[in-house]
């Protein structure tokens, strides 16, 4: 257990905590799962959440153990994949973020905390400028600059050192349980919402992304 006042930094997953894009990545993989005859649901889908999207289609293909991709296969049909995901992003607004996130970003700031994202997504500089929030952090950590997915630490790690913060003093916000896997491993606070609701492995769990703002005083 930490005491949330040694406090200084707050990592958070884009996806599913920030806004919300699974639908897109459901839309995007159903298409593919599809074409590929793999029986894919929004139960599959579930188990996409936080997980880099290699990985991501392992899973998928693993519901069809006969079919046998080389690894070039593999990559195209993750780009296909991206192509069509990155259409449906390009409709994302500012209007798809909440004005709860919006004012909590902004207070927790006005606190005096240090702000990152910490996102597996290697399209997240992407969503940040299509849905205007860049502004809100310090830094981004995302898929771009990682070698180990989550639940390796490596993304909120690499998210900490960008804002100059040790670990230790760092939150990470997840709705994903290898998100907070990744935050237990990277010694951080880890603080779950949405989907990951009431999971064992968080210290604190949020009903509305508003009550950061009660747990975080500053
Ligand atoms: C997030 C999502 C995952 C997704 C991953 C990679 O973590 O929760 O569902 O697979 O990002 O996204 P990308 O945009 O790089 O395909
Ligand atoms: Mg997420």
């Amino acid at each position: 257990m930490k005491n949330t006042n040694d406090i200084k930094g707050i990592i958070f997953d884009l996806d599913g905590v920030l806004l919300s894009t699974d639908h897109f990545h459901y839309l995007a993989w159903k298409s593919l799962a599809d074409k590929l005859e793999i029986p894919f649901d929004e139960t599959v889908n579930e188990k996409l959440r936080g997980v880099s999207r290699m990985a991501s289609f392992e899973i998928i293909l693993s519901n069809k153990p006969e079919l046998k991709l080389t690894e070039a296969e593999k990559e195209a049909y993750a780009a296909e994949k991206n192509e069509l995901y990155r259409t449906y992003l390009q409709t994302m607004t500012p209007a798809d973020v909440s004005d709860d996130v919006r004012a909590t970003l902004k207070a927790l700031r006005e606190r005096g905390y240090l702000l990152a994202v910490g996102s597996s997504s290697k399209n997240a500089g992407f969503i940040l400028e299509r849905t205007e929030m860049r502004e809100y952090f310090d830094a981004v950590s995302d898929g771009n600059n990682i070698t180990n997915s989550k639940p390796d630490p490596e993304v909120f790690l690499k998210a900490a050192e960008y804002i100059g913060l040790a670990p230790e003093v760092c939150a990470v916000v997840e709705d994903a349980e290898a998100g907070l896997e990744g935050a237990v491993a990277g010694k951080m606070l880890p603080v779950a919402i949405g989907s990951a609701h009431g999971s064992p492995l968080a210290q604190i769990s949020l009903d509305t992304f508003a009550d950061l703002a009660v747990h975080f005083a500053g």
